[in-house]
């Protein structure tokens, strides 16, 4: 009779512990930014490879903005919930490429991308390569109707 309280405490660890896994936070989605920007991102496979869409709400040229591709990978770490990841944008309006790089948070239960950028711009003259390059960091959120 002793023995039964542990043994009821040792089953119902056992049946309650897979339920308390911990959240992985997930790429694939739909995403927006601290700047307004969108970008949807598809399903991630066992190489951990992505594609997916930027809608971008800024732009650094005078074009009509237009929803750009963007290919990248995340880390294959399948046994963690907060993965690394890259991807580029190759702006469809415009001659320039920006890679973004960053990681996956559960933050206060919520799931956050914290990214930084490179954002590459053409320029005519080798001369002016030193002012090509813009550095940034942005934010991303996923939309609300997501999961
Ligand atoms: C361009 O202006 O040539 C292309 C658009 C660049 C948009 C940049 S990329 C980094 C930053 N984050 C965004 O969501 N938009 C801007």
């Amino acid at each position: 009779m002793v023995q039964t309280t542990p043994f009821l405490l040792v089953l119902s660890l056992a049946l309650v512990a897979p339920g308390l896994s911990v959240r992985k936070c997930v790429l694939t989605g739909h995403w927006t930014n601290d700047l307004g920007s969108n970008m949807t991102i598809g399903p991630v496979n066992g190489k951990g490879d992505f594609a997916g869409s930027y809608h971008t709400a800024v732009t650094y040229t005078t074009n009509k903005i237009q929803l750009s591709p963007l290919q990248g990978s995340q880390h294959r770490t399948n046994q963690k919930s907060q993965p690394t990841f890259g991807f580029t944008v190759n702006w469809s309006f415009s001659d320039s490429v920006t890679v973004f790089t960053g990681q996956c948070f559960i933050d206060k239960g919520k799931e956050v991308l914290k990214t930084m950028w490179l954002l590459r711009s053409r320029v005519d003259n080798i001369n002016d390569d030193w002012k090509a390059t813009m550095v940034g960091m942005n934010v991303f959120t996923r939309l609300h109707s997501d999961k």
